[in-house]
């Protein structure tokens, strides 16, 4: 079970370099470019690999803390609200990118500086 749980970390840190990326790329596109679909694939990916390594808990022996871990699905469900909200726009509007980069850096965040 801890090679399930490192392949679930393994994919979680994937998808927050490809949230990372849509910031990048978001902001090369230009304020005329609508919102990459990229945005949608990165915040399922966190909310798959993310609840499946809270429900294994019990499985992988971790003990997690459950209060940090119901803020970032909070803050994901922002996240990808957000997106899939602005998903069929022409362009995405000027605060979009900022607010969802600061979002994702939050998750971060809480992740490593919250035991
Ligand atoms: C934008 C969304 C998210 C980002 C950027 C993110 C980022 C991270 C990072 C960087 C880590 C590694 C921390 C470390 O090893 O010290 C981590 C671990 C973890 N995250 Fe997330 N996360 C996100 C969403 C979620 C969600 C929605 C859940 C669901 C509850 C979740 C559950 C977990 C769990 C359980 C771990 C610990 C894995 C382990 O070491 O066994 N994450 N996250």
């Amino acid at each position: 079970m801890e090679f399930v749980r490192l392949l679930l970390v393994f994919l979680h840190l994937l998808g927050m370099g490809l949230l990372l990326g849509m910031v990048m790329v978001q902001l090369k596109a230009g304020a005329a470019a609508p919102v990459n679909k990229g945005w949608l694939h990165g915040a399922a990916l966190q909310l798959v690999t993310g609840m499946a390594l809270m429900l294994l808990a019990p499985a992988t022996d971790a003990d997690y803390n459950h209060m940090k871990l119901g803020i970032k699905i909070l803050v994901l469900v922002v996240i990808g609200g957000i997106a899939v909200f602005k998903i069929n726009s022409a362009t995405a509007p000027r605060w979009f990118t900022p607010t969802l980069g600061a979002l994702v850096a939050l998750n971060v965040g809480l992740a490593v500086f919250w035991a």
